[in-house]
């Protein structure tokens, strides 16, 4: 059974754009795949230092997995600081990382442009995504296209240890591949950039009936007159009922012929989406709303998780010790 790892950052509500970038895919895979699912609390640590939202954002990530369809008795899933051995590793990769490595990485040049403090933790945070990764020898890491960078240096660092410390025969790290959806691409949000927690454009699908159809409603569009045909593929409305729906979906058929042919405004579609939402987590939003009032199950599944997460990430670890003479 091939075995996958994956996370997310705690740094604020899941999104649509997680759920069609990332998590689905978790969901999906979970029947036929060793799993290891954890919530990156060290690395939201680069981007806040609000300690109540990160403790209730991780809470929430935790909850929000397992209301999308995450199931316990399939996944191992767990806090990244229930499973101190990966820090170690990062630390161990750390002396065999080139600066330069860093110094390519984009992900660190558009944080800061963003605002985010520069850090050194923030600059070396592919390292520690790196020791995530490796310390329980995925062959699969399923992401977002804004990740493939990451994976990218994961195996570049991985490669770099085999060949300081390792014969061939028994070399310490696998190298594992990154699993980039391309149909489901980078999903707009409600201003047409990226959908992102960072940009104020994201739609939460959790969010009460009102408001989300609210959010929804302010999705922006161009300005042709409702009479007139229109071409889908240039609207962020059809643009993320494609991404749910899947291509092939006769609703999403639908829609765009309801587009093309003219006579359909742009609120219909709307309405569309948002009922495509509800229809499509009606039981995510219920079983979320159940999870919320159950503190003693999350962590239960947060312990069996992480003590699952450390039999695999403590072999892993020893081994690298090992090489490496500690
Ligand atoms: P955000 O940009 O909101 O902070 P993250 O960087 O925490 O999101 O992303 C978590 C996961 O969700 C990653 O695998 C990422 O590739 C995926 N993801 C985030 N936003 C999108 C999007 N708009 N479209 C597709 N996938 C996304
Ligand atoms: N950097 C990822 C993001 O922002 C989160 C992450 C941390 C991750 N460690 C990981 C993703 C390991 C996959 C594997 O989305």
């Amino acid at each position: 059974m091939k075995c996958v790892l994956s996370g997310i950052q705690p740094s604020g509500q899941l999104h649509l754009g997680n759920y069609a970038g990332a998590i689905r895919q978790f969901v999906q895979m979970q029947h036929d795949h060793e799993m290891y699912i954890f919530v990156a609390s060290y690395h939201a640590l680069t981007s806040g230092r609000d300690a109540d939202a990160l403790r209730g954002n991780t809470r929430q990530v935790v909850i929000d997995y397992l209301a999308f369809g995450l199931e316990p008795s399939q996944t191992n899933l767990y806090l990244q600081q229930d499973v101190p051995e990966v820090t170690e590793l990062a630390w161990i990769l750390s002396c065999v990382c080139p600066k330069n490595l860093m110094d390519k990485a984009t992900s660190y040049k558009d944080k800061v442009a963003q605002g985010l403090p520069a850090s050194v933790g923030l600059y070396t945070y592919p390292i520690l995504q790196a020791s995530d990764i490796l310390s329980v020898d995925p062959d699969l890491v399923p992401v977002g296209e804004d990740q493939r960078q990451h994976i990218e240096i994961t195996r570049d660092l991985a490669q770099k240890f085999n060949h300081c410390y390792c014969q061939e025969s028994d070399d310490v790290f696998r190298l594992p591949d990154a699993m980039i959806r391309e149909e489901a691409g980078v999903l707009p949000g409600i201003d047409g950039r990226k959908m992102s927690k960072s940009y104020d454009n994201a739609i939460d699908p959790f969010m009460d009936e009102k408001p989300l159809r609210k959010r929804i409603m302010k999705i922006v569009t161009d300005t042709t007159p409702v009479e007139a045909p229109k071409d889908p593929q240039r609207c962020t409305i059809f643009q993320i009922f494609r991404a749910l729906a899947g291509p092939d979906d006769t609703r999403t058929t639908d829609l765009a012929n309801q587009y093309r042919a003219g006579g359909m405004g742009y609120s219909n579609a709307k309405q569309a989406l948002f009922e495509l939402i509800m229809d499509l987590f009606g039981e995510a939003r219920r079983r979320r709303t159940e999870l919320m009032t159950d503190p003693s199950y999350i962590e239960k599944v947060l312990r069996d998780g992480a003590d699952a997460a450390r039999a695999k990430v403590s072999q892993v670890t020893r081994r690298a010790r090992d090489a490496v003479g500690l």
